[in-house]
């Protein structure tokens, strides 16, 4: 076909919404803002078919459409296991070929700080590394290798450049409370360090531990300088994540600081301070001109700003209370969309890592999950890779692909108007070889994956 291509701003009814026409005369696109063509391209792309002389073709069509949910994401998780920039960048050309226009980028844990902050150096110099793993098939085994890894602030602008330009936009993730040994281990100053055994170091295990954040000045300010650099380094962010998932008190409790912050506040339980944390992102992050998300378990705090995004992770329920309070929610509850989780129980298959607490989320389970919340404060639906098992690119695609076609369908349309099994079945296996193409691994039907695991375990 040889024509034109036009590409017209049109007021549309929905932000995302992009109409597209292929005639013999050419092609012409309409969207309602830029951020749409993205997704009018992908379509194009898949529509490319080839004509009966053997050429690529398109076929002649008209299409209106427009997404259910605006946050349509996939949480990378490079703390446990790294990820590197190459990869990073295929798992998000991979997204964008579904119309996901979010990357949860979860940038610091217990296991690894991974990203530059230029005010405090300490948290790549000392809390990017660790001496060993546990082994991703059998915690009881320590691995014995270095792991040292983080994204250089340059590399961050490359990223969130290279993923603007396919249309994703990236939400980082700092942990605040909690999930802060390695932060804790830079600088000690941002732990309880008068509570008993204070000993932080990166740690090399999978789990909940013990090192929160102190409520102390050291603490507050540490809060709102590294929530500037990361507001620099990601400014088409509308909200940042705080985490505030896991939060243990127990140094709280044991820290004789702690309880004085507590007792001139007029604190009565530990869980207050976690909600002093809270308000205070709040607050930092409103002077910053941003938006705020965090783990459903940051609504335990009181008065949580309405304007306050929560992602529902421990269940439906949770994300039911949140829109009950009015808050927006982001879906990505444990049950149906940790692709951490097996897809089913194939132990020949050699990327298996044992059973565990739900271990048959395959695509079918993904497509047919009850995503419904009264009301219509839902504005998103999000795929979490959570790496502790996950050592490759191989064990990563392997959990990713096919199970992002069905979240891509259920983000894209509420559930009463999802395709069905049988027909989403046949369209995943038309894609094959767009994976075989570009390499990607996949769980194939009889649950083996397509490619083998990297040499390296
Ligand atoms: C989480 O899985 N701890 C959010």
């Amino acid at each position: 076909m040889q024509g034109e291509l036009t590409v017209e701003l049109s007021s549309l009814p929905h932000p995302e919404a992009y109409s597209l026409e292929v005639t013999p005369r050419g092609i012409c696109i309409r969207v309602a803002q830029a951020e749409a063509l993205s997704a009018a391209a992908q379509t194009l792309a898949q529509a490319v078919c080839t004509d009966a002389a053997g050429q690529a073709a398109l076929p002649a069509m008209r299409v209106e459409d427009a997404p259910w949910l605006g946050h349509r994401g996939i949480m990378l998780d490079p703390c446990r296991h790294p990820i590197s920039v190459e990869g990073t960048k295929k798992i998000l050309r991979i997204m964008a070929h579904y119309k996901l226009n979010r990357l949860h980028w979860h940038l610091c844990d217990d296991q690894g700080w991974r990203l530059e902050i230029r005010k405090y150096p300490r948290l790549t110099e000392t809390g990017s590394k660790r001496t060993e793993s546990s082994d991703w098939q059998d915690q009881r085994i320590k691995d014995g290798r270095p792991v040292e890894f983080f994204y250089s602030q340059d590399e961050v602008r490359d990223i969130v450049a290279y993923a603007h330009s396919l249309g994703i936009t990236i939400i980082p993730e700092i942990e605040i409370p909690g999930h802060a040994s390695a932060a804790v281990a830079a600088y000690p100053e941002l732990g309880n360090q008068d509570s008993p055994g204070f000993a932080p170091e990166v740690v090399t295990g999978w789990g909940v531990f013990t090192h929160v954040m102190a409520p102390n000045e050291f603490a507050f300010r540490f809060i709102e300088d590294v929530l500037t650099e990361v507001c620099e380094l990601f400014p088409r962010a509308p909200y940042i994540h705080i985490g505030g998932d896991e939060v243990p008190r127990d140094q709280w409790q044991k820290s004789p600081a702690a309880q004085a912050f507590m007792q001139q506040l007029g604190m009565k339980r530990e869980s207050e301070i976690q909600n002093y944390f809270t308000h205070h992102c709040a607050q930092v992050l409103r002077k910053l001109g941003r938006g705020m998300v965090g783990w459903d378990e940051i609504m335990c705090a009181p008065q949580l700003p309405q304007d306050t995004v929560v992602m529902a992770w421990r269940g439906m329920d949770h994300a039911r209370i949140a829109a009950a309070r009015g808050h927006r929610v982001i879906l990505c509850p444990i049950q149906g969309f940790y692709f951490n989780f097996p897809q089913g129980r194939t132990p020949q298959n050699p990327f298996y890592s044992g059973l565990s607490d739900f271990d048959n989320i395959n695509w079918q389970h993904v497509l047919n999950f009850d995503t419904s919340v009264p009301g219509n404060k839902v504005i998103g639906l999000q795929a979490n890779l959570w790496s502790e098992c996950i050592p490759d690119m191989r064990k990563l695609e392997f959990m990713l692909v096919p199970r992002i076609c069905a979240l891509a369908e259920a983000a894209w349309l509420p559930r009463e108007q999802r395709p069905g099994e049988a027909h989403l079945g046949e369209r995943i296996r038309r894609h094959y070889a767009w994976f075989d193409a570009r390499q990607i691994n996949f769980r194939q039907e009889d649950g083996t994956p397509r490619l083998f695991p990297d040499a390296r375990k």
